[in-house]
């Protein structure tokens, strides 16, 4: 299942990626926000906590002003591993070598058009495991690891 949800800065490229989905049959769930002003960690909460219900199927989506805001609150939380992609081959590849579980894009930054795109190809490639799971395995580390060591 496809999570997404936006701050009012991202609210018309989440609701463009809404249609994009509905045309290609794929379910999401819409966590916000209806356009009114509210605080991107509150959505980026909300958006991470779903995907970690079922993190084997669920994928997260975030949009912000910048896809800044969002990405440094979803990266807060254990288990979440969020990229901020503007570009094709960051899209492409931080699936293939980081496991990325959340993407995250700038309704302000970037056009709708290149936004579904890297949607796209985001949503449609797989992690290559090897020697990127060790990888994977060191970033989750990193959350349990204690200030001092
Ligand atoms: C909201 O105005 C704006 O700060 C937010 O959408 C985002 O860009 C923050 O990173």
């Amino acid at each position: 299942m496809i999570i997404i949800g936006s701050d009012h800065g991202g609210y018309e490229l989440k609701e463009f990626l809404k249609s994009w989905l509905e045309k290609r049959n794929m379910p999401y769930i819409d966590c916000g926000c209806d356009g009114s002003s509210v605080d991107y960690p509150d959505i980026a909460e909300t958006v991470c906590r779903k995907v970690l219900k079922e993190p084997e199927n669920n994928k997260g989506v975030l949009v912000c002003g910048t896809g800044i805001g969002v990405s440094v609150s979803a990266n807060k939380i254990p288990g979440i591993r969020a990229a901020l992609c503007t570009d094709y081959y960051s899209a492409k590849y931080t699936r293939k070598h980081n496991d990325t579980n959340v993407i995250c894009l700038g309704g302000r930054t970037i056009g709708a058009e290149l936004a579904a795109e890297l949607l796209d190809i985001w949503l449609n490639t797989a992690f290559d495991g090897g020697r990127h799971a060790l990888r994977v395995e060191k970033i989750k580390k990193l959350e349990e690891k204690p200030e001092d060591e």
